[in-house]
């Protein structure tokens, strides 16, 4: 089976004292991880090492970089590579935020090359994808979302792509409390894994997990995790809340 997954971004919030705090309030949460259950915490660079040790020890708990480097070190003053961070202890990074995305001006193009390089430093990524909403509106958002795919992964080998991590987080959703039903969430999970089949195989597509973000809370979870194609979510307003997160993990499908 694949592993379902809550996702927590924390995005650029917090101090580190509150960063500590909201770590060690989950830890006293009521959540259980089953073994094929994952919690993924993607919090800013500075907090990624005592985040860490906060949660040393805790089967399933794995912290998460937000972004990574496209390039491999170098003069690029401000970034922070994928080797860096797996000389930390670093197992996962977030790549292609729609933030990133619109602010950064991430292309797809770039975003491959992030993948080739977290990927080659054993850093599994949780690659982002999902459209603004005029794309919503005109209604063709499974292409837009099959070209990101096809852009920024398809040249990636079918054992790369295997425990891939994939969110899909419509841009409209993100932080407006505007939740895509369960039956759009559904419909574009079942359209990623078609493109990914398409290209890997069923066995490949079987095998990512797919997770929904864009304002999943504790009252939303269990809907939305419970479609067929939804391994769980990526989580942002909602994770900087320890009982909410706790609520939020423990919708997870057994
Ligand atoms: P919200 O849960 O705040 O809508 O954010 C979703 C998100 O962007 C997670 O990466």
């Amino acid at each position: 089976m694949r592993k379902q997954i809550a996702a927590a971004n924390w995005k650029m919030n917090l101090s580190l004292a509150e960063a500590e705090q909201l770590a060690n309030e989950l830890l006293k949460t009521d959540h259980q991880l089953s073994a094929d259950q994952l919690a993924i915490f993607a919090v800013p660079f500075p907090y990624l090492l005592p985040v860490k040790t906060i949660f040393a020890g805790k089967t399933g708990v794995y912290v998460a970089a937000q972004n990574c480097s496209a390039k491999k070190n170098g003069a690029y003053t401000g970034e922070v590579s994928a080797a860096m961070l797996k000389s930390i202890g670093i197992e996962y990074v977030l790549v292609g935020h729609s933030e990133r995305r619109e602010y950064n001006h991430e292309s797809n193009a770039e975003l491959a090359e992030k993948l080739n390089i977290a990927l080659e430093n054993n850093i599994k990524p949780i690659f982002c994808c999902g459209e603004p909403l005029a794309i919503r509106d005109a209604a063709t958002q499974n292409d837009y979302v099959s070209t990101q795919l096809k852009e920024s992964l398809f040249h990636l080998s079918a054992a790369q792509m295997n425990n891939f991590i994939i969110a899909y987080e419509p841009i409209w959703a993100i932080g407006t409390g505007r939740t895509a039903s369960s039956e759009q969430a559904q419909e574009m999970h079942a359209n990623i894994r078609r493109v990914l089949e398409e290209q890997y195989g069923a066995a490949v597509a079987d095998s990512v997990s797919i997770l929904y973000g864009g304002s999943v809370k504790a009252a939303n979870a269990v809907e939305i995790f419970g479609q067929a194609d939804v391994d769980g979510g990526l989580v942002g307003g909602a994770s900087l809340v320890a009982t909410e997160f706790a609520a939020i993990i423990n919708s997870l499908k057994q």
